[in-house]
Order: C-alpha cells, then structure tokens, then sequence
C-alpha cells in the first residue's frame, strides 16, 4: 500500500508498506481522509521533546506511518471485535492514517455521520473530541470565550457551545474573523484589533499566548479556565508548565483552572455523530490536500494559516 513513511523524527516520505493486520479487538481499514491537527505536527517532529518521554518514541517515532485522525471503511475485522462489520463507514483514531490502509482499535471509532463526507468526518475526531471534552457542564445561558475560535479545536468549541446553548464570543486574528462569525458566534473579538473584555462562566484557551492572570480575570468568580494547548513553549516543554501552574493554582482559588487532556473513545465520537447528524455541528474543512502532498498538509497546518481543519484524502 501507498503510505506516507516516516523512519525517523523530523522527515517523511510517499512509500510502500505491507497493509497491516488488525489485532485483538482492531479492524482493517481501508482510509478515505485523515485529519490533520497539530499532534501530527508534534508527532513527526518529535517536539516538543516531552512527546517522545510520553511513549510515541524516543529515538524515533514508533508508528511508522503519520496522522491519527481517520475516517474509512472497515474492510476486515480482527479477532474478538464484535458490533463493526466488513463495508461499516467509521470514523475515529488510529496510529498512521496517512495510508491506503490502516488498523484501529474498536474502542476508537464510530459510525460516520450519514450528512458528511469522510474529509469532513475526518477533521471530526480529535479536534472535535477535545472541543466536547473541554467544554462539558457548560449550561444554557452561560457566557462563553473561545480562544483561538478559528482554528481546528475553537472551530468546533464556537459552534457546541452554541448547541449547548451558551452565549459565545470567539477570538480570532483577522483572516478567521467570517469563519468564526459563521459557526455562529454572537460576538467576534479580532485581537489584532482590540483585546476580549468581560467576564465568562467557562473560557476554553486554544491559542496559548495569555498569561493566567490575564485568563483568569475574565472568568466569572466561580467560572472555568479549559487550557487546551499552546504553541508557545519552547522545545522541551511545549509551554506545558503553564498548565501544571495552573493545575497547581487551581487548588487555592475559587474558579476552576483545569488542564484538559482529552481522550479519544468511541463513545465521545458518537455524541459528535448526534451533534453533527441534528446539524448542530459542521466540520469546517479550509483544505485537502492529496497523500503525495500530506507534509505540505502538516506544514499548513503548522503554520497556522489554516482556517478550520486540513484534511489528507488518500
Ligand atoms: N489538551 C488536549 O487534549 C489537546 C487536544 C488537541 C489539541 N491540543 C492542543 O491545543 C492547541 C490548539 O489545537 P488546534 O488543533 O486548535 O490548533 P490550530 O488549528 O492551530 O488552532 C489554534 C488557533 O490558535 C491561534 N494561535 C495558535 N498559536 C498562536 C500563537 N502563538 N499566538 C496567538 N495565537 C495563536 C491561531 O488562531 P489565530 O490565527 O486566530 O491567532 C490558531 O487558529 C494546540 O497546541 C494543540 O496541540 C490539546
């Protein structure tokens, strides 16, 4: 099969591999896209340098083959795997989806949305995931600020807090401004032309660049800071130790700062299908690109241009 390879951190390239065989519990898939989210980035570089402590690979990358995000259709099943059948349309997580064919963990998927397509259920799983995750226990009424609105996680943050009946202001640089007004944001905060004012119950944080304090002065006395990620650390840590910081402020103050590390299950991803398949939710996918060009992909991706979701339609 045709794949993108990756032998070591830092490179990869179009090659051949031999088509996996699913496992205990895995089935075969035959992949249609693969999302494209800043894992990957982290993923093939290596970077920061605490991913590779983190079990995918110290010396180099243990998959041999990129992306997590998937969406295909099952084309074997392995041993045990009950309630997934040959020609089932999932969605879901594996480890190298930047290939003709993949194996996943049943765990790890669920049926695709019947109203999109498999590029737009592709960008769906982890982005999407950690939006859902992120966001839990957010009541109707409530205020809420998106951080980073136009990009992979706050594009799908805009538009479930919606569902979830929030009131939702989402902050963008200026090229994400009519994306984040058309996931249906109340309110529109270009911060290159003016910072966000007020206070919110919940502020989910996808852009990393504002201090705690800054955060934490626009949470209501009792509302929650969700930090997501940052691409502002340096190489070591990815900017996790602000994180931990706040994990470890959050047990003297009275809102709640919390540091979310998403999961990916199968269930998580059904409640996405719900979303999606009552029209609450639409994947905005900016680009596809093709296999052979899945590294300028990565690379869109990473330079943070990408407006929404990248895609890689094998
Ligand atoms: N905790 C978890 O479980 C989890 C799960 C998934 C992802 N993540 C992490 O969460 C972060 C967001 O992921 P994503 O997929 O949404 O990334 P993304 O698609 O790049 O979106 C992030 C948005 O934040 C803004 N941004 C990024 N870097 C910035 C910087 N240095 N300064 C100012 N604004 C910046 C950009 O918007 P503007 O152009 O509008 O500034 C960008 O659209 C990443 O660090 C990712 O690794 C964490």
């Amino acid at each position: 099969m045709k794949a993108l390879v990756q032998r070591r951190y830092g490179s990869a390239v179009l090659g051949d591999l031999e088509v996996p065989v699913p496992g205990q519990g895995e089935v075969l898939l035959e992949v249609r896209s693969a999302g494209v989210d800043m894992g990957t980035w982290h993923l093939l570089e290596g970077k920061p340098y605490l991913v590779r402590f983190l079990g995918f690979g110290f010396r180099g990358p243990k998959s041999p083959v990129p992306g997590r995000d998937v969406s295909g259709v099952v084309k074997e099943i392995g041993p045990g795997v009950t309630g997934f059948s040959p020609g089932d349309e999932v969605f879901g997580t594996c480890e190298g989806s930047f290939a003709e064919y993949t194996v996943a963990h049943v765990s790890r998927l669920a049926r695709k949305p019947a109203t999109i397509s498999f590029a737009e259920a592709a960008a769906v799983p982890i982005s999407g995931g950690t939006a859902l995750q992120g966001l839990r226990g957010v009541q109707a009424g409530q205020r809420v600020l998106v951080l980073g609105a136009g990009g992979g996680v706050g594009s799908y943050g805009v538009q479930i807090a919606k569902a979830l009946g929030a009131h939702v202001t989402g902050v963008c640089s200026t090229p994400k401004v009519e994306l984040v007004r058309s996931l249906g944001a109340d309110e529109v905060v270009d911060y290159t032309v003016a910072d966000f004012t007020g206070t919110y119950d919940l502020v989910l944080d996808c852009g990393g660049n504002r201090s705690l304090s800054r955060l934490r002065k626009a949470l209501t006395p009792r509302g929650t800071l969700v930090l997501v990620g940052a691409e502002t650390g340096g190489s070591l840590t990815g900017g996790f130790e602000r994180a931990l910081g706040a994990a470890a402020l959050n047990l003297f103050v009275s809102q709640k700062l919390v540091m979310l590390m998403s999961t990916e299950r199968g269930e998580v991803f059904d409640e996405l299908r719900v979303l999606i398949e009552a029209g609450h939710v639409r994947p905005a996918v900016d680009r596809e690109f093709p296999l052979s060009e899945g590294l300028d992909a990565i690379e869109h991706v990473y330079s943070r241009r990408s407006r929404g979701k990248v895609v890689v339609t094998i």
